[in-house]
């Protein structure tokens, strides 16, 4: 994306979105295309999403969610996925005392189940050590996938006695989403040149603006993101009416 395209090619503070969304691929592509190793991606990943969570600080946004780990990544060669629960262990608690300072409120979002025990230890230790933050929320999605999501808010609605004679509304399921009360993504993003949502917060998306660019996530940069922030002002949002 190019600056000169845009109508006003300067970002606007007051009509920042609240909420972007990133789909992170790319990084064995990345990876393939240096003649590395995929692992080399992953670490140069786990550094681009440094730098873009510090700038989405940098620039108030209040909510930043991170597509980390799919429900469907199991499938990857065992080597792979542990190698990817292990970089994730390290970086969460690495990450503890940083976005702590930051004022970073820290959620991770997904089917805990499957997880192992260590990385669940580091996943209690970032949302306790944060949890009083009120600055940015960080929403790391591990394990995560938007048909488990939809099935488990059905399931806890379904055995809530409270709620059996009731008729179910759509904030009534959202909140049993693990999402809960944050407000939809206004802005979801996909690197690597592919245009689907691989089961990225179905529900939640139904009004954003999607944006797909061709960049490999580990050469995203803030001013990609900012690129696309101003390209989004530029738009016309009209949630089905005129
Ligand atoms: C995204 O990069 C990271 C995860 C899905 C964990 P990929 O690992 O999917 O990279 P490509 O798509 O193979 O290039
Ligand atoms: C989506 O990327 C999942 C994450 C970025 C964590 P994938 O690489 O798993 O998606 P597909 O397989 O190309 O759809
Ligand atoms: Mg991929």
């Amino acid at each position: 994306m190019t600056e000169s395209k845009h109508k006003n090619p300067i970002l606007d503070i007051e009509k920042l979105p609240k909420h972007i969304a990133i789909i992170m691929d790319g990084n064995g592509r990345w990876a393939k295309s240096k003649h590395k190793n995929r692992l080399e991606g992953h670490k140069k990943g786990v550094k681009a999403l440094k730098d873009i969570i510090k700038t989405c600080i940098d620039i108030n946004i209040k909510c930043l969610s991170a597509y980390t780990f799919s429900t469907e990544n199991w499938k990857r060669p065992k080597s792979e996925v542990s190698f990817l629960m292990n970089l994730l262990e390290i970086m969460i608690k690495k990450e503890v005392k940083n976005l702590k300072e930051n004022n970073v409120k820290v959620n991770i979002i997904g089917n805990k189940q499957k997880l192992s025990k260590k990385l669940i230890e580091k996943i209690e230790l970032i949302e306790s050590k944060t949890n009083n933050c009120t600055g940015m929320i960080l929403n790391l999605m591990i394990n995560y996938g938007s048909r488990d999501e939809i099935i488990n808010a059905v399931n806890q609605i379904k055995n809530n006695k409270t709620l059996s004679n009731k008729t179910i509304t759509q904030d009534i399921f959202q909140n049993y989403l693990y999402t809960q009360a944050l407000p939809d993504p206004e802005i979801l993003i996909r690197t690597s040149g592919e245009k689907r949502i691989s089961n990225f917060m179905l529900w939640q998306i139904s009004y954003s603006e999607l944006y797909f660019t061709d960049t490999l996530w580990p050469d995203f940069t803030q001013n990609e993101l900012l690129d696309i922030l101003i390209d989004y002002q530029d738009r016309n949002r009209r949630f089905g009416g005129l």
